[in-house]
């Protein structure tokens, strides 16, 4: 398989899907509170996604060597890097979470995530909201470099500098990755690597940008149930996602509604223009 390159009726459809997915992170955002399981996130998503008319992309995924993915969204806790299984586990104040939430409408997919501290500001450690910070300007690292003639490794390079630099380290074994009408196409795109490396940019590209960062080693294990990853040494993990679509001039990130959080202030104004 190949990178596709959507046209304007295929980009037309991805801003629909993508709004969508975003919107249903806009629905459950204050249903997340300390009492709540990830197993009720997961059915009121479920609800919220046949109100709107979309499918999850998740519920019975099942890529070659793995189990169907039992989840209509992934709930990921803690510890816990990506592929959390929604079930009984009760969020407490303290908790960090990562919510994943892929639909699909009329074929199109859209992808995007976001982390959620339980109870609030005031409930997460300091090393859990600086965690969760910096991967989400880590993310906009790298949805800030995209342009045409940029190329993969450049995103790559940029969230692994910023995040290293912080002191944390960057999951190797997920990526973010091409998706239009499939969940996971080609490109996949690291989150490390070397400025000037791999596949060059161009218009009508759309990939995902999702960084996983760990507070401590970047190694991971997977659980039994195999789905769950985890970090290695048990240090609490972090991940925003958008779904991002390379324009004639620089970027345009898909993944946006009324709820999703406005870009960090080191993206500037004419943000996405390639200006
Ligand atoms: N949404 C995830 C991604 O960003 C993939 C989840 S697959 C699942 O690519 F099966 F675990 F849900
Ligand atoms: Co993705
Ligand atoms: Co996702």
């Amino acid at each position: 398989m190949s990178i596709t390159y959507k046209d304007a009726a295929g980009i037309e459809a991805m801003r629909v899907a993508c709004r969508l997915a975003s919107e249903v992170l806009d629905y459950l955002t204050p249903l997340i509170q300390p009492g709540i399981t990830t197993g009720e996130i997961d059915r009121l998503a479920a609800e919220y996604m046949k109100k709107q008319g979309t499918v999850s992309a998740t519920i019975g995924y099942a890529p070659p060597g793995y189990p169907p993915f039992p989840g209509h969204l992934c709930t990921s806790v803690n510890q816990v890097v990506c592929h959390g299984i929604p079930g009984d586990k009760v969020l407490k104040k303290g908790d960090i979470v990562n919510v994943d939430v892929t639909v699909i409408k009329d074929g199109w997919f859209g992808d995007t995530s976001r982390m959620f501290l339980i109870g609030g500001e005031d409930a997460a450690s300091i090393q859990a909201k600086r965690l969760c910070q910096i991967t989400f300007d880590a993310m906009w690292k790298g949805i800030e470099v995209v342009r045409p003639g940029a190329r993969l490794g450049d995103i790559g390079h940029v969230i692994q500098t910023f995040a290293e630099g912080a002191g944390f380290s960057v999951v190797r074994e997920f990526c973010g990755h091409g998706i239009g009408q499939k969940f996971h196409e080609e490109p996949q795109v690291l989150h490390y690597g070397k400025p000037g490396t791999l596949t060059e940019l161009k218009p009508g590209m759309i990939f995902t940008i999702e960084p996983m960062i760990n507070a401590g080693k970047r190694d991971i294990k997977e659980m039994n149930d195999g789905w769950t990853i985890t970090t290695r040494d048990r240090s609490l993990s972090a991940q925003w996602e958008h779904t991002v679509l390379v324009t004639e001039t620089g970027y345009d990130v898909l993944t946006v509604s009324e709820g999703a959080p406005p870009p960090p202030a080191f993206i500037g104004a004419t943000a996405g223009s390639g200006a």
